[in-house]
């Protein structure tokens, strides 16, 4: 390291990065320890950038983090979530506090509901090693999907510190009402894929994948109801849904706003009328959009749905960077804004423990959706029960 020091010039500054199997981290954080590599020499730096899964439960993410506070300080650890690096995850704080027509009005008393989906058509591929003991709920909701939550769900923070942001995503994480353990079967669903037809294509099921076990009870798809119990949220449903193999690619947070309380468009109803949508796109559209209803030209009484848009491409003309650059460049800045705190860790684990142990306690009846589907149909019946609709994507 000292002759690569010299030969580029580094200044003494080190970055760690765990992109390993995790079953080496602490091996190898030990180790950095033991050989005094922790500390930087020569007025460099040294920081550690830990990868996704940070633990598969409260109690070895806990383990984890005590390990990594024997050896480093919290300002030197940098807990990797690549969607905090994505540009539309990145401008869901801007949009919110940048502008100041949203912020009054984001809130219980004109926000019917929130929608969060991380959608994938690809299957596990060749990661069953990794999945088979993982799940939807680790891999996605545990970091990418409570991780959205906070950013749509969070107080605005007075400034724009690392640890100010990361003070308000934690808040939203500890105001989560806990998933009653006799409630369970009512406020979450798990699926896992079985054959099917993506764009047009036959694809095997998830017991079929390379290095899956034959009566595997691994979730490929999850979807769950949580409230954020404060006073911004209360009585505001956040439904959030992941899943492998589902009929296309898309990650999105919708807001969905009140319906109007009166039509004096008669002989209109208020239920004929679509309640206006506020859609931040992730993937693999990058924008922004907003539904409302228009008259349609005539002489006619009716009216339909249209579309405000912004789109990332279309308004800056710049690809925008891949996640991980950012990232990456923001840990030899030093900025840990967009990575993921001990605290909040913490708080996550403990928020789904009751569901993991549910679940690994109580055999499910996979396969239950076909591959290019939305999931089970229980999924459906989480939202329906609530009188409302998983949107269309
Ligand atoms: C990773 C998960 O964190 O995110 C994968 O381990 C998943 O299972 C991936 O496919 C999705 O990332 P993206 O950026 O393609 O939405």
């Amino acid at each position: 390291m000292r002759e690569l020091d010299r030969a580029h010039g580094t200044g003494g500054n080190h970055l760690y990065y765990l992109a390993t199997p995790p079953t080496l981290y602490s091996g190898i954080i030990q180790q950095i320890g033991a050989a005094g590599l922790n500390h930087a020499s020569q007025g460099g730096w040294v920081r550690i950038v830990i990868e996704k899964p940070y633990g598969r439960d409260l109690a070895t993410a806990q383990a984890l983090n005590r390990l990594v506070a024997e050896v480093f300080q919290e300002e030197q650890v940098y807990r990797i979530d690549h969607y905090l690096g994505k540009e539309t995850v990145q401008n869901i704080l801007f949009f919110r506090f940048a502008n100041a027509i949203f912020e009054p009005i984001w809130n219980r008393r004109y926000i019917d509901h929130v929608q969060i989906t991380v959608a994938e058509e690809v299957g596990v591929e060749r990661r069953a090693g990794y999945y088979e003991g993982t799940g939807a709920l680790r891999d996605i909701f545990q970091n990418h999907l409570l991780q959205l939550l906070c950013l749509a769900a969070m107080e605005p923070p007075a400034g724009f510190e690392a640890d100010r942001v990361r003070d308000e995503k934690t808040k939203v994480l500890r105001s989560l009402r806990p998933l009653a353990p006799e409630a369970l079967n009512r406020c979450a669903v798990r699926g896992q894929y079985a054959p099917g037809i993506i764009q047009g294509r036959e694809v095997g099921g998830y017991r079929s994948e390379p290095g899956v076990a034959n009566g595997s009870s691994t979730e490929t798809f999850a979807a769950v109801k949580l409230s954020v119990a404060n006073w911004r949220w209360q009585g505001v449903p956040f439904y959030l849904r992941s899943g492998k193999r589902l009929a296309r690619q898309a990650a999105e947070i919708a807001v969905e706003f009140k319906r109007v309380p009166h039509l004096l468009f008669q002989p209109l109803m208020t239920e004929a009328i679509q309640p206006n949508t506020l859609v931040f796109a992730i993937q693999p559209e990058e924008g922004i959009s907003l539904t409302f209803q228009a008259k349609h030209p005539g002489p006619k009484l009716c009216m339909g749905t249209v579309t405000m848009d912004f789109s990332y491409r279309g308004a800056f003309k710049i690809p925008s960077p891949e996640a991980y650059e950012r990232l990456l460049l923001d840990c030899m800045a030093g900025d840990q804004t967009l990575f993921a705190r001990r605290d909040w860790v913490d708080h996550s684990w403990a928020f789904l423990a009751p569901l993991l142990e549910h679940w690994e306690a109580t055999p499910p009846a996979f396969p239950d959706y076909p591959a290019g589907s939305w999931g089970p149909k229980e999924a459906d019946t989480l939202l329906e029960r609530d009188g409302r609709r998983w949107r269309r994507l």
